[in-house]
């Protein structure tokens, strides 16, 4: 449990670690193709570690030198491992997509969180390619035996940028050509890279369609995680001003900023540029006078992992703001419509929680109190945002969840003391 007190005024300048989703991706791809790649600025977050460890079991060898890795990807992996997924999901269903093509034998497991989360999602489309994954009822482990992939036509039901990598992934070691389309386009950092990488891909609206391709490696430079920098941006939208360096600004995830435009957020974008196929930039947020806001599912995948923190924001504006179509949130880290609705009620604020979404009713002034993050990180951090910006403060029950993602994000917010040197924060 850790004490959070309220602050008057918040303002700096943040380096956000490195994106979560395309550290997964620049891992896990460079380890599947013959060659040497170098990542820099990756995410050490327990997430991305567990994918490092589960593609050094495969084969691959990976060097890490502080937030730089050196892989040496192979063109075969091992085959019989037991993969311990922790409690990432990306890395669970994105290897159950790359390992059903490649002519082995594999079990993935994960922690109590991950075990409960839905598999059959992606086992599904990929028996629709032939593949041999079984589910234990629809949750982990999950079983890989050997089969030969032929290519399919797969329409997902839910946006889900997890389930149409695991397609795609799958898709490369197929016989033919493979498309997956889904309702509403989510993050697209696994086309992108694999495009950098020279698979053989069209893509069409919300429509991919790829087929086996030879990959050569590519150095990848990750961009800081607008997920993460989210904090930093929303408690600058509450008390201050806050400048975050380098955060990657792709359209799909860029959510946020919508959400801001909505809530009459102040912010600005500065340097923009392209790093590593990826549009990244500074962003400045001031602090800003909230008014309420309605979000609807074709603007969830866009900001769905910041969708607690927007609701958090929520109960800080003028009137009564609207979520749905959110759905996906329930079956998250933890079923984040219920944690983040007790987070906003335990704060002092007004939620309601309903079947896919929020009713939130503004009030300016939470008093604070103590929160309960269900050990999901982005609950967690959420908490320390609206803790920060209470009158009185409060605690957070399980906040060491947060090393999930951003493990020193409790120093960064200055909510612990940090251990190293003074310097930019
Ligand atoms: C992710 C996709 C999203 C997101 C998760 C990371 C990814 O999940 O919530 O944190 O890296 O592909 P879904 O694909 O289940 O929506």
């Amino acid at each position: 449990m850790i004490r959070v007190q309220a602050v008057e005024q918040f303002d700096g300048e943040f380096i956000i670690p490195g994106d979560k989703s395309i550290t997964h991706r620049a891992i896990i791809l460079n380890a599947a193709v013959q060659g040497e790649a170098v990542i820099s600025n990756v995410s050490l977050g327990e997430d991305c570690l567990s994918t490092c460890r589960c593609m050094q079991k495969l084969g691959a060898k990976i060097d890490m030198q502080n937030t730089t890795l050196f892989v040496q990807g192979v063109s075969s992996f091992f085959s019989g491992q037991s993969l311990d997924c922790g409690n990432s999901a990306t890395t669970m269903r994105l290897l159950t997509g790359l390992l059903c093509g490649k002519n082995i034998t594999a079990k993935l497991y994960g922690d109590a969180s991950l075990t409960l989360r839905p598999m059959q999602r992606v086992c599904e489309p990929l028996s629709l390619l032939g593949a041999n994954v079984k589910t234990n009822n629809g949750y982990a482990p999950i079983n890989i035996q050997p089969a030969l992939l032929h290519g399919a036509n797969i329409d997902l039901n839910i946006s889900s940028a997890q389930v149409k990598s695991a397609v795609l992934l799958a898709g490369l070691f197929s016989g033919g050509k493979t498309s997956v389309g889904e309702p509403v386009q989510s993050r697209d950092h696994t086309e992108r890279m694999l495009q950098a990488m020279g698979a053989k891909m069209v893509i069409n609206g919300t429509k991919v369609t790829i087929e086996n391709s030879s990959l050569h490696p590519i150095n990848v430079c990750v961009p800081s995680d607008i997920s993460s920098a989210a904090y930093f941006m929303a408690i600058g939208a509450l008390k201050g001003k806050t400048l975050c360096k380098n955060v990657g600004i792709n359209p799909t995830r860029t959510g946020i900023l919508k959400a801001f435009d909505l809530l009459g957020v102040k912010y600005t974008l500065y340097n923009q540029k392209i790093v590593s196929g990826e549009k990244v930039a500074d962003i400045v947020v001031e602090k800003s006078p909230l008014h309420a806001i309605t979000i609807s599912q074709k603007d969830v995948p866009s900001m769905i992992d910041e969708l607690p923190l927007i609701a958090l924001l929520c109960a800080f504006a003028d009137g009564e703001s609207v979520i749905s179509g959110a759905g996906e949130l329930r079956v998250k880290e933890c079923d984040r419509i219920m944690a983040t609705a007790q987070m906003i009620c335990a704060l002092g604020g007004d939620c309601t929680a309903t079947q896919d979404g929020f009713i939130i009713r503004g009030k300016k002034r939470l008093q604070g109190g103590n929160v309960d993050s269900f050990s999901d990180h982005r609950i967690a951090m959420s908490a320390a945002v609206g803790l920060l910006s209470s009158v009185n403060g409060g605690h957070i029950v399980n906040e060491e969840c947060c090393t999930i993602s951003f493990p020193d994000f409790f120093e960064k917010i200055g909510i612990k003391a940090k251990n190293k040197g003074a310097g930019m924060r």
